[in-house]
């Protein structure tokens, strides 16, 4: 191997920096030090990842029979003046109190970026079966509530050095909420890409904002956005599904991306349809599609003999013991029983929810399983995408 060649450092050189020092720190003002707030980085710093954001529901938006869009707007009451920018494509976790039970959930932020400036971030939720905070802020939410949530968080946004120019992004369901933020950012000139949606429904009565999305399309010749429809046949609207046909149909020459959000079922569908176009992996993003259930489904998955397990939990020193059913994941089963355990994404990539397993086996599911090879190996785990196999120790620890 050749030797560095380390002759042009001169050793007496670092005698000097000693005495440089020790004059440069007499020379220095007495006056103390600014607070770290004083400074413009830790200014900007703290409005765009501020730890915790108080709004109030401002307006309420029937969107369908099932879907509602809520409107917030900074409580100032509570000491939020403005609320934190966002990239298109982001979600808020919005902090709920049902019964006994606290938890989080997120929703992707459906507004343009440039409406948080003005201080308004919309949301949009659909009911689903067995849903239980969905549901719950449905039945229950009204004008004039007020709530906690984060900051926005997630990755599922637009970044000219890594995605193509053109962007195709498939849509199912709810998961249309972030393209429409996206449209949104592309037609104020916050995003520099083109947005072709393909947005899968069953009918036309599911289709959801086709109005805003119709006007965003003809003021702006950088989105277009085409219903697919699965069950029914309409003027104006492909039939069938997102398949790589539909996507070559509408793809531009050269590189694009594929950005997918919608039901899970949706992404193995349309994960076999983008494997045929020969796509290179960095293109191809995937929204989260929220709590992971069912681990049955996966291959290798082993179901413990008994449906129940104790799950002991140690918070600051305290222990307390809790039952839990086996299929449900380990922060569902603690919040049951009132304990709170960080979380926002609730799908194992944010990682807020990080607790130390100490003792007994667990299952996590490859396609969530966001630990690092450092969390491995000091047996950390994310709960909300891990399931008791057996009875279990583990070690949570509560925000500050
Ligand atoms: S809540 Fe995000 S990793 Fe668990």
């Amino acid at each position: 191997m050749k030797k560095p060649n380390i002759s042009s450092l001169n050793p007496i050189e670092f005698t000097k920096v000693q005495p440089l020092r020790t004059e440069t720190i007499d020379k220095a003002p007495a006056t103390p030090i600014p607070p770290l707030e004083s400074y413009r980085a830790n200014a900007i710093a703290k409005a765009l990842h501020p730890k915790r954001q108080f709004v109030v529901i401002s307006k309420i938006d029937e969107i369908s029979s099932d879907v509602k869009t809520f409107t917030l707007v900074p409580n100032e009451k509570k000491g939020t003046t403005a609320l934190a920018y966002f990239s298109a494509g982001q979600y808020i976790s919005v902090s709920l109190t049902i019964g006994q039970i606290t938890l989080n959930r997120p929703y992707s932020l459906s507004s343009s970026p440039k409406a948080a400036l003005g201080g308004e971030y919309k949301i949009t939720v659909k009911r689903v079966k067995d849903g239980l905070a969905t549901n719950y802020i449905l039945d229950n939410f009204k004008v004039g509530d007020e709530l906690e949530i984060s900051a926005p968080l997630g990755h599922f946004c637009y970044e000219p050095l890594r995605d193509a120019a053109t962007v195709i992004g498939l849509a199912g369901g709810s998961g249309i909420t972030p393209f429409l933020s996206l449209a949104h950012a592309i037609a104020d000139g916050d995003e520099d890409a083109n947005l072709v949606l393909l947005y899968g429904s069953r009918t036309q009565k599911d289709v959801l904002f086709k109005n805003e999305f119709d006007e965003i399309a003809k003021s702006c010749d950088k989105v277009k956005v085409v219903y697919v429809l699965s069950d029914e046949s309409a003027e104006g609207c492909e039939s069938g599904f997102l398949t790589a046909e539909l996507i070559k149909k509408y793809a531009p020459e050269g590189d694009y991306s594929v950005f997918m959000c919608g039901p899970q079922a949706m992404y193995v569908f349309a994960d076999k349809e983008i494997a045929k176009l020969g796509i290179r992996q960095k293109f191809v993003r995937h929204e989260l599609f929220g709590e992971y259930h069912n681990p049955e489904k996966e291959a290798d998955y082993v179901a413990p003999e008994a449906p129940t397990c104790k799950i002991t939990v140690n918070v600051r020193g305290e222990k307390q013991v809790v039952e839990a059913s086996v299929e449900d994941t380990v922060l569902s089963s603690l919040e049951k029983h009132g304990i709170r355990v960080p979380a926002h994404c609730r799908s194992g990539e944010c990682g807020w929810c990080h607790s130390r397993l100490v003792s007994g086996k667990v299952y996590v599911p490859k396609s969530v399983d966001g630990r690092r090879l450092a969390d491995l190996d000091y047996g950390y785990v994310h709960p909300c995408c891990t399931f008791p196999l057996s009875d279990i120790e583990i070690v949570v620890y509560p925000e500050a």
